[in-house]
């Protein structure tokens, strides 16, 4: 079979399980992993998040899909991941075709800037996505702490009363557009507390968000078992902006902590140069690494005064 037979359209539904599957056997292959479908664990990285800020593309060659790609959207900044192609099918084109209906995806959605997580050693992966115009810039390091005591000096999206919630999400895109313009975290944070994927840790000064961190915890979701994964967190850019980063890294550790997690995880950009530094003195460590290609080739909010944590995983 060629790439010419290949169809991509929006991953059905009755194919979920198939895509987590693939997604699986896919990354398993590629890192030699002796059985592939145990990778990811019992991480869920496709079925809870495809229709709510992402977008799912499958490929197919007639009813059978063959790769997959998950597109996010997060307000004027799109990323993807995880993208994946069905072993039996690599080096015939259909990682390209997918690409090709994901940029127009993005170009339909006018974001001003795409991101992605790959691996930087893989000079596959590189070039295909120089091809569609990213270029690798920094490491971005997955990194992960025990979950110990923490503070309690936090409040969570869940506790909130409902008419308290749009100000807040307000609040989180104000704080978000700091980071980068037009950067809109509302859509994921109202998906994990509609999914029950974990919750949105907020350190408060009264009224007012003084930052805010997106959480997923446990089986099922993109934490895994025992594990709190911060998907993005961030504190405005300006006065005593590390105190409050510090602060609200703290407040991740409550909240992992009250959930049952015993590690807390988090993937810092060295873009972020300040974030990492804040990271590496609170004593996390790194469990492993990868590249961030980003389009255009500019830091976006990669930026050393930045303190953030983005996940493009
Ligand atoms: C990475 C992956 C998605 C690629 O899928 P694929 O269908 O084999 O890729 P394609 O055949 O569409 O395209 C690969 C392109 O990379 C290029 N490429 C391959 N090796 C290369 C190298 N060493 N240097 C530069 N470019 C290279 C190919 O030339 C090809 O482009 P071309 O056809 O214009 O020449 C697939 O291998 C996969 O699923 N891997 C496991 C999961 C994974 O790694 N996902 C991506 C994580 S970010």
């Amino acid at each position: 079979m060629t790439a010419a037979e290949c169809t991509v359209r929006p991953l059905a539904a009755e194919d979920l399980d198939a895509a987590g599957r693939l997604v699986r056997l896919a990354f398993g292959t590629f890192l030699h992993l002796p059985d592939p479908m145990a990778t990811f664990g019992d991480r869920d990285m496709i079925g809870k998040r495809w229709s709510d800020t992402s977008k799912a593309l499958g490929a197919y060659m007639g009813q059978r899909l063959v790769g997959l790609n998950v597109i996010t959207k997060w307000g004027k900044f799109g990323w993807f991941g995880p993208l994946a192609v069905h072993p039996e099918f690599w080096g015939k084109g259909i990682a390209k075709i997918l690409m090709t209906s994901t940029m127009d995806m993005f170009s339909d959605w006018e974001t001003t800037a795409e991101g992605l997580f790959t691996f930087s050693e893989s000079p596959k992966h590189t070039g295909l996505y120089g091809k569609f115009g990213f270029y690798p810039r920094f490491l971005t390091l997955v990194m992960r702490h025990e979950a110990v005591a923490g503070s309690e000096g936090y409040s969570t999206l869940s506790k909130l009363e409902d008419s308290q919630q749009e100000d807040i999400l307000r609040q989180c895109r104000e704080i978000s557009a700091t980071v980068y313009p037009g950067l809109d975290l509302s859509q994921e944070i109202s998906s994990v507390e509609k999914r029950k994927l974990g919750d949105t840790v907020l350190l408060m000064d009264d009224s007012r968000v003084e930052g805010f961190a997106v959480c997923h915890t446990g089986a099922g979701t993109e934490a895994g078992s025992n594990n709190c994964y911060v998907k993005f967190a961030a504190v405005p850019s300006g006065d005593q902006s590390r105190e409050k980063f510090s602060n609200l890294i703290e407040a991740c550790m409550g909240f992992a902590v009250s959930s049952g997690a015993q590690t807390v995880e988090a993937g810092v950009n060295l873009g972020k140069t300040l974030t990492f530094e804040e990271l590496k003195r609170l004593g996390f460590t790194t469990l492993f690494q990868g590249v961030a290609m980003q389009r255009p080739n500019e830091p976006g909010s990669n930026r050393p005064e930045v303190f953030a944590i983005e996940d493009w995983r």
